[in-house]
């Protein structure tokens, strides 16, 4: 089959780390007999220094007309580059969430899974550790604060500044129905964060979550609140199979669940919209102190990629061989920097690259 990609490089490290996850689809469509054809898009920084905006509508066109989108990571140092003293809507960051809603990609899919070899890296014990812990964090991606009306104006002499969280039940059911899907294919548990001791949008949320729980008897439901699952996660790790949540407590626990994989580096995601269509993408960013250095790692990339096999292409074979690659190459002892431990063989962006395509 052939597919066509729009690939957005972003800015930092993100075009180096997308040259390897593009080598990786190369190398799969070699041993598959499949083609994947690239588009290239401009989005972040690096469409702001072309076009003055961060995402152009050609761009969002070019990434709705193909089969699937891949990004590299976009923005520079906040509060130390030259793009961050437009006005909120004209920073990368805007052209994230611009293609996100534009797309209508409700669903972000991260999974967190401590892989063994680097659980040296873990900077929990070993006690909390016990078999390790694989999740996957379901985050509803086009709603709430992030989307909310927002602004800052003067009131009674006091700057005051506004931001809405606004939930529909609409909006909560879809991602809620993803989330119960997952945890068919998984072990059957499904854990809904949310903040119902304060916030109307979390009642909402506990009330639409369970309606669709009761079409999915074989699914146990437990509700959690997020300032107790910020702490379980670090406590108990291993109790947790998918996490469902909004928006804005999606990206905090995210961020949280893939440190204690030992590095941000490693951890994948997909966004996807109703159907099959969907955005990969790393879960860390565009981390401009090494960019260019042939420092990056590029598996999470390589990871998203493997993703976009699974769920926009139903190639789950070829995904698997990605994953497997990937374990292989660690088994047998190479670190990029990040995840460097003694008794590891050092290696940079490319060569992690390289070493993957000749496991699969
Ligand atoms: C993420 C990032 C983004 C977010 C930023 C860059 C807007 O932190 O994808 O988690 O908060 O969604
Ligand atoms: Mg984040």
């Amino acid at each position: 089959m052939k597919y066509e990609i729009a690939v957005i490089p972003g800015d930092g490290i993100g075009p180096e780390i997308v040259k390897e996850a593009c080598g990786v689809l190369d190398r799969v469509g070699e041993v598959f007999g499949h083609s994947f054809h690239y588009t290239e898009v401009l989005m972040g920084g690096a469409s702001i220094d072309v076009h003055g905006v961060p995402l152009t509508d050609e761009a969002l066109e070019t990434a709705r007309r193909s089969d699937s989108v891949l990004l590299g990571a976009v923005g520079g140092n906040v509060g130390n580059s030259r793009w961050y003293d437009a006005a909120p809507h004209l920073r990368p960051e805007a052209g994230l969430l611009a293609i996100r809603k534009g797309l209508g990609l409700f669903a972000n899919i991260r999974p967190a899974y401590l892989y063994r070899e680097l659980s040296s890296a873990c900077p929990l014990k070993e006690s909390i550790i016990g078999d390790g812990f694989d999740m996957v964090i379901l985050r509803e991606l086009t709603g709430g604060l992030y989307f909310g009306e927002r602004y800052t104006k003067e009131v009674d002499g006091a700057l005051t500044a506004v931001d809405t969280l606004t939930y529909s039940e609409h909006e909560i059911r879809r991602i809620a129905v993803k989330a119960f899907e997952i945890a068919m294919k998984r072990k059957k548990h499904v854990t809904s964060v949310d903040k119902a001791n304060v916030l109307d949008s979390s009642r909402l949320w506990r009330k639409v979550v369970e309606e669709v729980a009761a079409g999915y008897p074989e699914v146990t439901l437990a509700h959690m609140l997020v300032d107790n699952c910020a702490m379980q996660l670090v406590m108990n790790p291993g109790q947790f199979d998918v996490i469902l949540t909004e928006n804005m407590f999606g990206d905090i626990l995210s961020d949280e669940a893939s440190m204690i994989t030992g590095s941000i580096g490693m951890l994948s995601s997909a966004s996807l919209n109703e159907g099959k269509f969907g955005l990969y993408e790393p879960s860390h960013g565009s981390a401009p102190d090494i960019a260019g250095k042939d420092l990056a790692n590029p598996i999470a990339t390589i990871l998203s990629a493997a993703m976009m096999l699974r769920y926009s292409f139903d190639l789950d074979r070829e995904a698997a061989a990605v994953e497997e690659a990937v374990q292989k190459v660690l088994s047998e002892g190479y670190r990029t920097p990040d995840i460097m431990a003694e008794g590891g063989i050092q290696v940079g962006t490319a060569q992690m690259g390289r070493l993957i395509c000749e496991r699969i």
